[in-house]
């Protein structure tokens, strides 16, 4: 084949780069799940190490060389049309990442580690001290440092906070998301007024003692039960629950535990394990490659919230599921009904924290989020300004208002970090989602009783061959057209909200 030897040579330059990621994941997992308290620092070390190793690998002009030889550019990415298909999405993706990466200059990409570790650092500390006066030179830092990235980028204008998406959800600018969002926020918003109105259920049952060693053995029993291939992966604790894979037969997820609240960590599971599924099942042919992973935060996102909340919360999974959690729990499940249950995992209360929120008002903490960082990009708000802007859109959105800043804006690690434009994939994940299910529902019409009968086969081996089989061969919105036909809209997502809360308030 005519270009054999240059692909070789860049497919074993991108493995390089694939394997020192994987070493640096693994160090990452460890930090969070093994770590001594003492060793935070050396860690630190290891880690800049390691990724300042990959930066140079992937930036290496060896890389372009190769590329522009298989006609790869910036204007056709792509490469030469003799190229078969697979080897093409390869020639687009490595093109892409290495402009982005070598666009910046590498005073610049020092400049913005270090000062991405200080302000982490700095945001821990005011959280903990409720300080936000203490953060926000730092945070006024970050803002500026990501702009001038765009600037490197080609951004300017409006088209800062577009680069910024784009390193999320490359293809989705923030115009559409504005569009999308507006009918989203709206009948969000009149479902939760309306189901204020209703009784609540009860979940005191939730609040009795749940043994963390007994939840742990349940949570395996359900990874079984889901499907998960334990040869392929592992549950472990730490503080926030994640997903991390160290290559491809190695996807490991994380959980935390609470004594009196069991849902937290088995939901945790569900929703980590789509995540994992999503990598597990990508082509064995894109294994060890750049193509071998999630294409983007949203859709990685609409695969964890479908197993979590559209077939994890549903009446049909727990018909499943609920007499072996029963088993594991007697004492405090032996009396509740399974529509008891199923009402209780299903409760929606506004609250202040976006990761404790129920599947209805999630979607408004995002909405908030991505109108207040795109005003501070539009140079209509300044850094200063962002708890007042909080604090009023809060109230505005869910009728809240945070009492302190550390539970309010505050409360996330993103922003510390420079990601402005992630948080958006959250709520696009779930619109997402609900148009693949769609799809799913009306290709598998007996989904819903295989679920019951706790069979997940059809649909993992659906979502495998249709969604996760491509890895990062198609762009989210490619990859939305090609599965269902469509381009990304709330309607499913909405229609699907509307009518599970309206059967479960009663409304
Ligand atoms: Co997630």
């Amino acid at each position: 084949m005519r270009f054999e030897d240059t692909l070789n040579k860049l497919h074993a330059l991108d493995r390089e780069c694939g394997l020192l990621s994987e070493v640096t994941a693994l160090l990452s997992w460890d930090q969070e799940v093994n770590l001594p308290r003492a060793g935070v620092e050396e860690r630190a070390e290891q880690m800049a190490l390691m990724e300042g190793l990959v930066h140079g690998r992937a930036t290496s002009p060896e890389i372009d060389k190769l590329l522009r030889e298989l006609g790869s550019t910036s204007e056709n990415p792509r490469g030469d049309e003799s190229l078969p298909a697979l080897e093409r999405d390869f020639c687009k993706v490595l093109r892409r990442e290495y402009d982005r990466m070598a666009k910046l200059p590498p005073d610049f990409v020092r400049e913005y580690a270090r000062a991405q570790g200080i302000s982490q650092a700095a945001w821990a500390e005011a959280r903990k001290r409720n300080d936000f006066a203490a953060f926000a030179p730092h945070l006024q830092n970050m803002v500026d440092i990501m702009r001038r990235a765009a600037g490197y980028w080609g951004g300017s204008g409006a088209g800062v906070y577009d680069c910024l998406l784009d390193l999320y959800e490359p293809g989705v600018k923030a115009d559409e998301i504005s569009r999308l969002f507006k009918p989203l926020r709206e009948r969000l918003s009149a479902l939760i007024r309306q189901i204020a109105a209703r009784p609540q259920p009860d979940t005191s049952f939730v609040e009795g003692e749940y043994d963390p060693d007994q939840q742990a053995r349940y949570n395996h029993e359900l990874m079984k039960r889901l499907g998960f291939p334990l040869d392929r992966g592992r549950l472990d604790v730490s503080a926030h629950p994640f997903t991390n894979g160290m290559g491809y037969n190695d996807i490991r997820i994380t959980t935390r535990y609470a004594k009196n609240d069991p849902l937290s960590s088995i939901f945790s599971v569900i929703h980590e394990s789509g995540h994992a599924f999503y990598e597990l099942h990508i082509a064995p042919e894109l294994r060890g490659s750049s193509l071998g992973q999630g294409v983007s935060m949203g859709i990685h996102e609409s695969q964890s919230r479908l197993l979590e909340n559209v077939v994890g919360r549903s009446r049909s999974f727990w018909e499943g599921q609920f007499p072996a959690l029963k088993e594991f729990f007697p004492r405090q499940l032996g009396q509740v009904s399974l529509d008891a249950f199923y009402r209780a995992v299903n409760r929606v209360q506004p609250s202040l924290i976006r990761t404790e929120a129920d599947e209805v008002s999630y979607s408004l903490h995002i909405i908030l989020r991505f109108e207040l960082e795109r005003r501070i990009f539009a140079g209509e708000l300044a850094v200063n300004d962002l708890p007042k802007a909080w604090e009023e859109s809060m109230k505005e959105f869910l009728g809240l208002a945070p009492d302190t800043d550390a539970q309010g804006v505050l409360q996330d690690i993103h922003w510390s970090q420079g990601s402005f434009g992630y948080f958006p994939s959250y709520a696009l994940g779930n619109l997402y989602g609900l148009q693949f299910w769609q799809k799913l529902r009306s290709d598998l019409p007996g989904a819903d009783a295989a679920i019951a009968a706790g069979n997940f086969e059809p649909i993992h081996t659906w979502l495998a061959d249709t969604i996760h089989c491509w890895g990062k061969r198609l762009d989210p919105p490619e990859l939305l057209k090609k599965v269902t036909g469509q381009v990304l809209a709330p309607d499913a997502f909405l229609d699907y909200v509307e009518t599970k809360y309206a059967g479960i308030y009663g409304l």
